[in-house]
C-alpha cells in the first residue's frame, strides 16, 4: 500500500468546481493584486479568529517580518523565541536587524518553556515570539504575563496553527499579532504563497496595510508615508483561501480523529513516544510527530512498505551555518537537540483513510516486534 505524507491532489478534487469558478472571477475582475477576493478573505479569516482584522501578505516569513517591525522591533534589539521552528521565525527577526534570543522547548509538545523565557528576558528585549509548532499551541498564559509585566509585544508564529486553539480562545488571537502561512501544504493552504497577520488592534492592522505596500498613504497614491515593502497577497491567493476557510473546521477535526486513529493504533509500543495535547489545548496536527528510537532505521522500514514520512526538522537551527554567528555551542539547548534527533513525522491530512493509518501502525509494530 503507498502512504503519502500529503497529497494535495485529493483536497483539490473535492473542492475543484467551486475553486475553478472563484479564480475565474478574479480574471473576470483583474482583480490579480489585493481586490475584493483578499478583501472578502480577510474579513472572513478574521472573524474566525475572533480578531477585528486581518491583512493579508505575500508569504508567513513576511507575515513574521512585518508583524515584528510593526511592533517596533529593529536593530540591536532581541527577540525571544525558540530554536523548535522552521527556519523563518529567525530569519524574520535577523531581517530587521534584531537579535533572536533562544529559549528551549518543553519536551512534551515541543514549544517554548515559558520558565527559559522568564531568564533571558533583558532590557534590550522588546518581543516574544512563541511559535504553535505542528499545531499545538504553545503555553500562551505566562509568556502573555512576561510580556505584560515587562511591557513586551508577544507575535504569535501561527504558521503551523490554523483553527488550533489555547483555553478556547482561537491561535492569533491571543497576543499582540498573529502571523499565519498559507503555505499549499498548511492545514488551510493557498495554491502558491500567501500569508497573512491577525490582531485586535485597528491602530497595527492600519499600519500593516501600509507596510505591506510600500509605506503608500492609502488616501494618496504614490505618497509615502514611510519606506515599506511589497508584501501584497495577490488575488488568486485570496480567492483560494476563500473557498477553503469554510471548510477547515472539518478538515481540522479530521485531521483530529486521524491523530487518535494513530494513538490507538501505536499505544503501549515502548519505543515510541506520541503526540499529546496539553489540557490547554486544541491541537491541529498539522504534523503528527512521533519520537522514535531509532528513527532512521524506523524511516527505511517504512519507505520500503511505501510509507512516506519526514523530519521537520533534522538539524537545530542554532547548529547550522547560518545561525553560527548567534554564538550556540551543540549542547546549548539540549532538549530541542535531543527532538531533532528523535522526531519523525508520520502521514497525516484530512483525505487520509483509516485503513492507510492502520497499515502504518502495522508497519511500525512490524518494525520494533511489537
Ligand atoms: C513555523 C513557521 N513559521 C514561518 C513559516 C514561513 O511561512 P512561509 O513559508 O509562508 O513563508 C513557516 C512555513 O513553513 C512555518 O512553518
Amino acid at each position: 500500500m503507498k502512504v503519502p505524507i500529503n497529497d494535495l491532489h485529493l483536497q483539490h478534487a473535492s473542492i475543484q468546481a467551486e475553486l475553478e469558478a472563484a479564480l475565474a472571477q478574479v480574471t473576470a475582475d483583474c482583480s490579480f493584486i489585493l481586490g475584493p477576493q483578499v478583501l472578502a478573505f480577510e474579513r472572513a479569516f478574521a472573524a474566525y479568529c475572533g480578531v477585528g482584522h486581518c491583512v493579508g501578505v505575500s508569504n508567513g516569513t513576511d507575515a513574521l517580518k512585518l508583524a515584528l517591525r510593526a511592533a517596533g522591533v529593529g536593530r540591536g534589539d532581541e527577540v525571544i523565541t525558540t530554536p523548535h521552528t522552521f527556519a523563518a521565525t529567525i530569519e524574520a527577526i535577523c531581517e530587521l536587524g534584531a537579535r533572536p534570543v533562544l529559549a528551549d522547548i518543553e519536551d512534551r509538545h515541543f514549544t517554548i518553556d515559558p520558565a527559559q523565557v522568564a531568564e533571558l528576558i533583558t532590557p534590550r528585549t522588546r518581543a516574544l515570539l512563541p511559535v504553535h509548532i505542528y499545531g499545538h499551541p504553545a503555553d500562551m498564559d505566562p509568556l502573555l504575563g512576561l510580556a505584560q509585566r515587562h511591557g513586551l509585544a508577544l507575535i504569535e508564529d501561527a504558521a503551523q496553527a490554523q483553527g488550533a486553539r489555547y483555553k478556547g480562545r482561537p491561535a492569533g488571537s491571543l497576543g499582540l499579532a498573529g502571523c499565519f502561512s498559507f503555505y499549499p501544504g498548511k492545514n488551510l493552504g493557498a495554491y502558491g504563497d500567501a500569508g497573512g497577520i491577525t490582531t485586535h488592534s485597528g491602530e497595527l492592522a492600519a499600519r500593516l496595510r501600509l507596510l505591506r505596500n510600500h509605506g503608500q498613504d492609502p488616501g494618496k497614491k504614490f505618497f509615502y508615508q514611510e519606506p515599506g515593502y511589497n508584501h501584497r497577497m495577490d488575488g488568486f491567493q485570496g480567492a483560494v483561501l476563500g473557498v477553503k476557510l469554510p471548510h477547515l473546521e472539518g478538515w481540522n477535526q479530521r485531521r483530529r480523529q486521524l491523530a487518535e486513529h494513530y494513538r490507538q493504533g501505536l499505544q503501549g509500543l515502548a519505543e515510541l513516544i506520541l503526540p499529546t495535547e496539553a489540557e490547554y489545548a486544541h491541537h491541529v496536527y498539522h504534523l503528527y510527530v512521533v519520537r522514535a528510537r531509532d528513527r532512521e532505521g524506523l524511516a527505511a522500514a517504512l519507505r520500503q512498505g511505501g510509507i512516506d514520512t519526514a523530519v521537520q526538522y533534522p538539524h537545530p537551527l542554532h547548529l547550522t551555518t547560518a545561525y553560527q554567528s548567534l554564538g550556540y555551542r551543540k549542547g546549548a539547548l539540549p532538549r530541542c537537540e535531543q527532538a531533532c534527533a528523535q522526531i519523525l513525522s508520520l502521514p497525516i491530512f484530512p483525505e487520509l483513510e483509516e485503513a492507510q493509518v492502520d497499515y502504518v501502525t502495522q508497519q511500525i509494530r512490524r518494525y520494533y516486534g511489537g
